[in-house]
């Protein structure tokens, strides 16, 4: 309960456990139910099940069939239980294959369908075994079932069984969705991520696409997918359980936006030598391929794709190569022009977002070097990209995501730099003065939230029943926009929206109406026109009865004749703008949910990692 407490953030819409012990004529004890983790707590007290050897957890995010407790997992077929992340493309033939031979299905899922064909396949085994099998061998029949079936699949998944006819072995499989094994002393694990199991052990090993796996309390073992066995690699996991609990705060996500600071830093550090120049040791793209790159094409979803958004402004300054934003499932199903000069920078908190996994799949296969900047350790992406660049966020735990999208913008400034370096188009003295910058971010996003975080709350509260927002930025202000108006949209459901200020004459304007909110974000007066541009926007809608509440730099009094309310965040070089101004954008959002009685932490009908496409 405690492993699954730490992956609810992946899926939290039902729940369920299945335990195996020695002599259980009907099979495995599953409990599960629909809703929160707490439900499942509660079904446990009453269930109250025996002590059991070996067993199995999952926590859903509906995919097949809608977040009831019979739709949750664990699924019971016979002798064996199943739990499944992923979709099985061709369940429907499947189904109707395991039905004609006489199985009844409870649920619409696909998953049952698969333990019932695993069931089936194990049951023929054994009987075709003939005799009594001990424990062990057991464990090996089901081995070769979970290979056998595994290889009927289309589609992606993650697949774990038990059965109480082997009480003491988890067999595991896997095809394109994450797992890991934690390697413990007199037990071992599986999780769809290391938090599942930190608690316990460090120690951890990768598991392959096409992989099957047996896990007992004293061995692991790994075949590959012509059955032999192989050697996993391991690593051993560096932050701790703590990481992944509240600490203090009263939601992850307002623990993760204090670490912000330490975010930046962290992705900075280790980074910049002693004479202030850039070393990227893990840049393992040959400096020949990238001096040739013609191309930069970002692919990413969501609050990652914006941090790519922002990116683009500071690489095509910084390099002069044309940067292409795009998202990662509309760049795997149309034909874009890729090459060999093209550098494909791919951007990921989970580096297990589906999406994102195939478009990173799409990209190598036309030649392209792709190079992932993700926040997971031995995350899929990170696995199959050409080179990696971590941010050092630490674990992100609440859905919506902060600290990441600051550590992916640094890892992107920290790309573009070196880029400049490599090609020549910077000296390392303008590099070194970029890093600087970037070096007194930590410090001036502590002071944003110093000093502005206790106004920004209360405006969130005063703002709680308001149906509508807009947010409007120009230049590196207008992803920051797009982001503000995101964290609002997942947290508090209610509609936002972010328009570049420059596009609102264009269309949007005409939403303006007596008291609508609209976040403005103001560059600095140390660049005229794009700041005049700003004012001249706030004016047009102020003239129209928004209510405009303004992000603007310590000092600027120009905004205050056309400001409802002022943010003050510290001067800074307009490309490092973002990583300042997005920050009470997140405060408002949460605090504004929360005056709402939100969840903040696990907004509705939203998982941490989508890895379903
Ligand atoms: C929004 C949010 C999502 C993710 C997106 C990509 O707060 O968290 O938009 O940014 O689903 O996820 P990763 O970065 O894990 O690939």
């Amino acid at each position: 309960m405690d492993g699954l407490g730490r992956l609810e953030y992946r899926g939290y819409d039902s729940a369920g456990i299945a335990l195996v012990a020695p002599g259980q004529p009907d099979g495995p004890v599953v409990v599960k139910a629909a809703g929160k983790l707490d439900n499942l707590r509660a079904a446990l007290d009453e269930a109250a099940p025996a002590p059991a050897t070996a067993g199995i957890g999952h926590t859903r995010w509906a995919t097949h069939g809608g977040p009831t407790t019979v739709n949750a997992h664990p699924h019971r077929a016979g002798h064996v239980a199943v739990v499944h992340n992923g979709i099985i493309e061709n369940f429907r033939p499947l189904r109707e294959e395991v039905e004609a031979a006489g199985r009844e299905l409870v649920s619409e899922t696909d998953t049952e369908v698969v333990a019932h064909l695993l069931d089936i396949d194990f049951a023929g085994r054994l009987e075709a075994a003939g005799e009594a099998l001990d424990e062990a061998a057991v464990a090996a029949v089901l081995v070769e079932s979970m290979r056998a079936v595994a290889a009927r699949l289309e589609g992606t998944y993650t697949l774990l069984a038990v059965t109480p006819l082997a009480p003491g072995a988890i067999v595991a499989s896997r095809s394109t969705s994450p797992l890991v094994i934690g390697l413990g002393e007199g037990e071992n694990f599986l999780g769809s991520d290391v938090a599942a199991f930190v608690a316990f052990t460090r120690s951890a090993a990768e598991v392959e696409d096409d992989q099957v796996v047996l896990v007992t309390a004293e061995a692991v073992t790994v075949w590959d997918a012509e059955a032999r066995v192989v050697e996993p690699a391991t690593w051993e996991v560096s932050w701790d359980a703590s990481a992944a609990v509240k600490g203090g705060y009263a939601t992850f996500m307002d623990k993760e936006i204090h670490e912000q600071p330490t975010a930046v830093a962290d992705t900075l550090r280790g980074r910049v030598d002693e004479r202030g120049e850039l070393v990227l040791d893990e840049m393992r793209i040959d400096p020949a391929v990238l001096r040739r790159v013609d191309k930069i094409i970002v692919i990413a979803c969501g609050t990652a794709a914006y941090a790519g958004h922002v990116a683009k402004y500071a690489i095509e300054h910084w390099c002069r190569i044309p940067v292409e934003v795009e998202l990662a499932h509309e760049f795997r199903y149309r034909d874009p022009v890729v090459s060999e000069k093209t550098l494909t920078v791919a951007i990921s908190q989970s580096g297990e977002t589906m999406d994102t996994i195939q478009a990173v799949r799409h990209a190598r296969e036309q030649g392209s070097k792709v190079l992932a900047i993700v926040n997971t350790y031995g995350s899929t992406i990170a696995r199959e990209a050409d080179a990696v660049l971590y941010t050092h966020a630490g674990p992100e735990v609440a859905v919506a995501s902060t600290k990441a999208f600051l550590a992916q913008i640094t890892a992107c400034y920290l790309l573009g730099l070196y880029l400049a370096q490599l090609r020549g188009n910077k000296w390392p003295d303008e590099v070194a003065d970029y890093l600087t910058d970037l070096g007194r971010m930590p410090d001036k996003i502590q002071q944003v939230l110093d000093t502005q975080a206790e106004t920004v709350q209360a405006l969130g509260a005063e703002l709680a029943d308001r149906p509508s927002f807009l947010f409007l930025g120009r230049h590196v202000g207008f992803p920051v926009a797009l982001e503000g108006a995101l964290k609002l949209k997942e947290l508090a459901y209610v509609h936002a929206e972010g328009f570049a200020a420059g596009e609102l004459k264009h269309g949007p304007i005409a939403l303006i109406e007596e008291g609508l909110p609209v976040f403005v974000i103001v560059p600095t007066p140390r660049r005229p026109v794009l700041h005049d541009k700003v004012i001249a926007n706030i004016q047009e809608i102020r003239a129209r009865g928004a209510r405009t509440i303004v992000i603007a730099e310590e000092g600027d009094e120009a905004v205050a004749p056309f400001a409802d309310d002022v943010i003050r965040v510290p001067a800074t070089p307009t490309l490092m703008w973002p990583l300042l101004t997005v920050v009470p954008l997140q405060v408002f959002a949460a605090a504004l949910a929360t005056a709402k009685g939100l969840d903040v932490d696990q907004p509705r009908n939203l998982a941490k990692s989508v890895t379903v496409e």
